[in-house]
C-alpha cells in the first residue's frame, strides 16, 4: 500500500546492519495467498515489533524467516547471509518461540527443557544443566521446575516456552505472540525480559496482535494488514507519519488564544467551542502556555494530543487494530 516507511532506506543503514532482510517474501496455501511482497528490514540490535490483527500473516512470515516453511516467492537473509542456503551456520545464532514447542505433559518443566536441549545440535552438552536452570530462573519458573507440565497454568506454559529459547545466548530472538494468554503481570515480565535481551545485545523480533502491549518496548515497528507489510520503520518516524500533534486550549477568549497560537508559530489555529486548537508542528510545547498567559488569555485547560500508531494503522488500512 502507500507510505511504506523503510528502515533500510534510512541513511547509513547498510545491508550488513540488518539482522533480518526479506525481499518479496510470499506464501500461498493451496493457491490462496496468505502473505505477499514482504520486504522486512530488521536492524541489528533493534527490538522490532511485528504487529497486525489476527490472520494478517505474522506467523506465516515468521515461519518462513526461521526456515520452518518454504516461501512461495521471494527470499531473505539473516545476518546478511542468504537463507535457506546458510541455515546450518546461521540458525545456531537464532532462537525462536513460535506457537510453543511441544511439551510432554507428564515431564516436569525442567525435564522438558533438558529434553529440548539434548535435541539441540547447537547446544553444549557439558553446560546443559546450568543453562536450563538459568533459563528457568530468568522466566521465574525455577521454584516450579519440578512440577509436571500439565500442572502449569497457561502463563507458566508460555514462560516455559520462552525459557526454551533462552537456554543458550542467541543474537536474534524471535518471539511470536509471547504475551498470548498472559495476565498484565506476565505481560510486564515479558517486556522486562525483552529489555534484558536487548541490553545484552540481542536483536528481538516480537509479534503481537495487541498494539498497545508492545508498542512501548519497540525501537522499530512493522505493521501487517491482510498479508501485506503496510508500514515499517523506527517508532518515532512512524508516529510522526501518523500525523501532527494537536494542541487544545480551553479558554473564555478563543479569538485571543487563536492569535497567540499563531504568533507562537502553530499552524491552522482555529476557535472551537470553549477554546481554540492548532497543530503543534516544531514549536516547543513549553513556550505556549506562558505566551497565552502573558497575552492575558485566561487558560482553564491545555492538552497536547499525539496521534497513536493505532491512528496510523486506521489511516493506512481503514480498519481498527485491537479487536478483542
Ligand atoms: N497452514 C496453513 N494452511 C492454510 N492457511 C493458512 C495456514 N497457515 C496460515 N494460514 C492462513 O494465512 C493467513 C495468515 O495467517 P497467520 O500467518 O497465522 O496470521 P497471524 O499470525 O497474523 O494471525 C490466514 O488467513 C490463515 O488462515
Ligand atoms: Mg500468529
Amino acid at each position: 500500500m502507500t507510505d511504506t516507511i523503510t528502515a533500510a532506506s534510512a541513511p547509513g543503514t547498510a545491508v550488513a546492519d540488518l539482522a533480518i532482510e526479506s525481499t518479496g517474501l510470499a506464501k500461498r496455501f493451496g493457491g490462496r495467498p496468505a502473505v505477499a511482497g514482504i520486504d522486512l528490514a530488521v536492524p541489528a540490535g533493534s527490538v522490532y515489533g511485528f504487529l497486525g490483527p489476527n490472520g494478517s500473516g505474522k506467523t506465516t512470515t515468521i515461519r518462513m524467516l526461521v526456515g520452518l516453511i518454504r516461501p512461495s516467492a521471494g527470499g531473505h537473509r539473516l545476518f546478511g547471509q542468504p537463507m535457506p542456503v546458510a541455515a546450518p551456520g546461521v540458525l545456531g545464532r537464532v532462537a525462536a518461540l513460535i506457537e510453543g514447542p511441544a511439551f510432554h505433559p507428564y515431564l516436569s518443566g525442567r525435564a522438558n527443557l533438558r529434553r529440548l536441549d539434548a535435541a539441540d545440535m547447537f547446544a553444549d552438552r557439558r553446560t546443559a544443566a546450568s543453562r536450563v536452570d538459568a533459563a528457568l530462573d530468568r522466566v521465574g519458573l525455577l521454584a516450579a521446575a519440578r512440577k509436571p507440565y500439565r500442572a502449569y497454568s497457561l502463563g507458566m506454559r508460555q514462560r516455559l516456552a520462552i525459557a526454551a529459547c533462552l537456554r543458550t545466548p542467541r543474537e536474534l530472538v524471535v518471539l511470536d505472540e509471547p504475551t498470548n494468554g498472559l495476565d498484565p503481570q506476565g505481560t510486564r515480565e515479558i517486556r522486562s525480559l525483552i529489555a534484558d535481551l536487548h541490553a545484552g545485545g540481542a536483536t528481538v523480533l516480537v509479534s503481537s496482535h495487541l498494539l498497545s502491549e508492545i508498542e512501548q518496548m519497540c525501537s522499530h515497528i512493522g505493521i501487517m494488514s491482510a498479508g501485506r507489510l503496510v508500514a515499517q520503520g523506527p517508532v518515532g518516524q512512524l508516529r510522526a507519519a501518523a500525523g501532527p500533534a494537536r494542541v487544545d486550549v480551553d479558554t473564555a477568549r478563543p479569538e485571543d488564544a487563536v492569535r497567540v497560537l499563531a504568533a507562537c508559530g502553530l499552524t491552522d489555529p482555529a476557535p472551537q467551542p470553549g477554546g481554540a486548537r492548532a497543530l503543534l508542528g516544531d514549536v516547543d510545547v513549553e513556550t505556549i502556555v506562558p505566551a497565552l498567559v502573558q497575552a492575558g488569555v485566561p487558560v482553564t485547560g491545555f492538552r497536547v494530543t499525539r496521534p497513536s500508531l493505532e491512528d496510523l494503522f486506521v489511516g493506512l488500512t481503514g480498519e481498527g487494530f485491537d479487536v478483542r
